[in-house]
């Protein structure tokens, strides 16, 4: 049996229309994020970005003030999730407003969800969760919340537990098998186990935290300035079956999301030295992949893709694990020429 009717409507609906759009392709570009998360890639800023998304934060505060009493929230329609266990972090949530989301307009002033932590003291609230179709667009995405600002994620290989197992064992034990965090990633695991598998579990989902200290933080996935990343899975397409991890080979940022900068020529072979000093013990010598970081030899990065990547890590791939580096403008240069003609 399904935990809780809005989980089984939100399923539900997955299940008819989430398939049909990883068939039916132009999936957003993202990355697998742990084997359960997928996130979208962020975009470099466009014109009224910073506006539209303090418009949405400033929503999110008044919510935050409006329900920071559970009852209040109730009394206006937001049922908790799972209402039959107790989570450290609670999503109350409006089925009105999850449909809206789903096959209407965003709307800022309706959250699907609000968040509350748990403590001794009871539900405190914390943020806001918007939510938008797996048939979504990138380009819808983008116009709901600015992509360069906020990272949207969905649950991904997701394997539902059979009935018999106790929910909180299933789901939220110290080491569970099932759900947002099992063990279990693939269908054949969760086949074996009796459980349900779903590729794509729920739509795409943005969290807001409108009092967090910095922005980084108010748009963090989960509320801390955190991003978790496992390097070297990396997500490229949806084959229906399970959304599939990949190691090396491709890179994470895909050619046409990384931007350009602009370069001055350089010495590849002085770059040579460069990086077998400042890149080669992260990405392999002669960029043939290392432990920690993708192949680059051979990609087809364009000079001025590598210098962006050096000056701004972490932008396009907010999970990214690629440090910043005090390099100079004429190293950078070099290191780009010698990485970009690497074969
Ligand atoms: C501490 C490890 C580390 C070091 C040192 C490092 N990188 Fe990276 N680099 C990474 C990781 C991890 C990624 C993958 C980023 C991601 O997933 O977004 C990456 C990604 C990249 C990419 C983008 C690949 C893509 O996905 O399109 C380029 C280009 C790149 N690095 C160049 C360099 C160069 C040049 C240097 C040296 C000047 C360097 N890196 C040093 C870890 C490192």
């Amino acid at each position: 049996m399904l935990p809780g009717w809005a989980f089984a409507l939100l399923g539900l609906v997955v299940l008819v229309t989430g398939h049909r759009f990883a068939v039916a392709g132009m999936p957003v570009t993202t990355k697998l994020m742990d084997p359960h998360m997928e996130i979208t890639l962020r975009r470099l800023p466009q014109p009224g970005d910073a506006e539209r998304a303090d418009a949405i934060v400033a929503d999110a505060r008044r919510l935050v003030a409006q329900y920071a009493n559970v009852a209040d929230a109730e009394r206006d329609g937001y049922t908790k999730f799972l209402p039959n266990i107790e989570l450290p972090q609670e999503h109350f949530t409006k089925a009105g407003f999850a449909r809206e989301a789903w096959f209407g307009t965003f709307d800022s002033t309706h959250p699907t969800s609000l968040i509350y932590d748990r403590d001794a003291s009871g539900l405190h609230i914390v943020g806001v969760m918007y939510t938008a179709s797996n048939l979504a667009t990138e380009a819808e995405l983008d116009r709901r919340v600015p992509m360069s600002i906020g990272t949207w994620h969905r649950h991904v290989n997701f394997c539902w537990a059979p009935a018999s197992v106790p929910m909180r064992d299933a789901y939220f034990g110290a080491h569970p098998k099932f759900g947002f965090d099992g063990s279990i990633s693939t269908r054949a695991a969760c086949d074996a186990e009796n459980g349900s598998f779903s590729p794509i579990e729920f739509g795409w989902m943005i969290h807001v935290w409108p009092n967090a200290p910095t922005q980084a933080a108010i748009w963090s996935i989960h509320g801390d300035d955190e991003q978790h990343d496992m390097v070297g899975e990396h997500m490229h397409h949806h084959d229906g079956e399970s959304v599939v991890a990949t190691a090396s080979a491709v890179l994470p940022i895909p050619l046409d999301h990384l931007p350009s900068a602009t370069i001055a020529s350089g010495d590849p072979n002085h770059g040579a030295r460069v990086f077998a000093q400042n890149c080669a013990s992260c990405h392999g010598a002669s960029g043939r992949a290392g432990p920690d970081a993708p192949q680059l030899a051979g990609q087809g990065l364009a000079a001025g893709q590598v210098a962006f990547m050096v000056r701004n890590p972490g932008t396009i791939d907010v999970s990214s694990d690629m440090p910043h580096l005090a390099i100079s403008d004429g190293d950078l240069a070099d290191v780009a020429a010698y990485v970009s003609q690497l074969k």
